[in-house]
């Protein structure tokens, strides 16, 4: 009994180390937190149940069978946010840089399913390479099954995406699906594939930030709703805007004191949508 416990000891460890202390420092060097550290934020204190801990990938093919990491890139579970019930899937890049495998996906659906059954937001804290390239369609099958339950899931709770790192492929093609998108400036990008396989594919050299950064999305593509300037910030906002919408459709809107008088003018509201429809606004 007592190597079962020792046993399971050293996959919770194992599960909370992630890519190792080397690939952390890295993610600190880079003025990011960790997968754990931004629930830590995000969430109020203690309230956080993981679920999925032990989870790890199948994939046998290019020697993955000897690289195997408890929780497989993605911390899952739910927790409180000013006593409200959310779910949450906070993708880890120091494993395997956040790339999704068929069994990543999977605990990402069930976290959406648990939220849609119950009917409280989801939160996701991505930042991920995409696919993972090591288990080929089994991986794309993986957001197949991602996209369908952000289909199902609109309309019915909300959904709300932090992009918190480099986002490529699926990464960014799920979260474009959601209600509301926060990225981070200088720290997180959305693109279709990264400037490398740019450069090897059309030859063309672009850098991160013009290919897919915080300021793209949030003034030219109208891909993201915010740009904030850290992590921190990003996490508290994502706290902030709970705060504004209902659990799910079953639930009424929540109501906030505001000293914004009810009959203050906003004239820009005049102007805003253009009178063309072919305008971009
Ligand atoms: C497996 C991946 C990975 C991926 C990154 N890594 N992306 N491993 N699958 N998709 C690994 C790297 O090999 C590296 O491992 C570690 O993560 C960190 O990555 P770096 O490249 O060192 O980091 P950085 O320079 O910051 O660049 C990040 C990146 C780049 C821009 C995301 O890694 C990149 O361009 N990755 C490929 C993106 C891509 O084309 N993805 C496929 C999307 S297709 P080591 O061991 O060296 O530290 C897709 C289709 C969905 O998602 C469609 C569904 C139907």
């Amino acid at each position: 009994m007592s190597a079962n416990i020792a046993e399971m000891e050293r996959r919770r460890e194992a599960a909370r180390m992630g890519g190792g202390q080397k690939r952390i420092d890295a993610q600190h060097a880079k003025g990011k937190l960790t997968a754990r550290e931004r629930l830590d934020v995000l969430l109020d204190e203690g309230s956080f149940e993981e679920l999925y801990t032990y989870v790890e990938h199948d994939c046998v093919d290019f020697g993955m069978q000897d690289q195997k990491i408890p929780g497989d890139g993605v911390v899952t579970g739910s927790g409180t946010i000013n006593g409200r019930l959310v779910y949450v899937f906070s993708q880890d890049f120091t494993v395997f840089g956040g790339s999704l495998s068929k069994r990543h996906a999977e605990k990402i659906c069930k976290v959406m399913d648990n939220a849609m059954k119950v009917g409280a937001p989801v939160i996701g804290l991505n930042d991920s390479g995409g696919a993972r390239i090591q288990e080929g369609v089994a991986s794309l099958g993986g957001y197949a099954e991602v996209f369908q339950k952000n289909v199902l899931a609109s309309g019915v709770v909300p959904q709300l995406s932090l992009i918190m790192g480099p986002c490529a492929g699926g990464a960014v093609y799920s979260p474009a699906m959601t209600d509301f998108i926060f990225m981070v400036k200088d720290s997180s990008y959305m693109f279709v594939t990264g400037p490398d396989v740019v450069k090897t594919v059309t030859n063309e050299e672009v850098t991160q930030e013009d290919l897919g950064g915080a300021v793209v999305h949030t003034t030219k593509t109208s891909v993201a709703d915010l740009a904030l300037e850290n992590d921190i910030e990003a996490l508290l906002a994502a706290r902030e805007l709970i705060g504004f919408v209902p659990e799910s459709n079953r639930d009424p809107l929540p109501e906030l004191p505001t000293d914004d008088p009810w009959d203050r003018r906003e004239d820009s509201l005049d102007t805003l949508i253009p009178a063309s429809s072919n305008m971009p606004y």
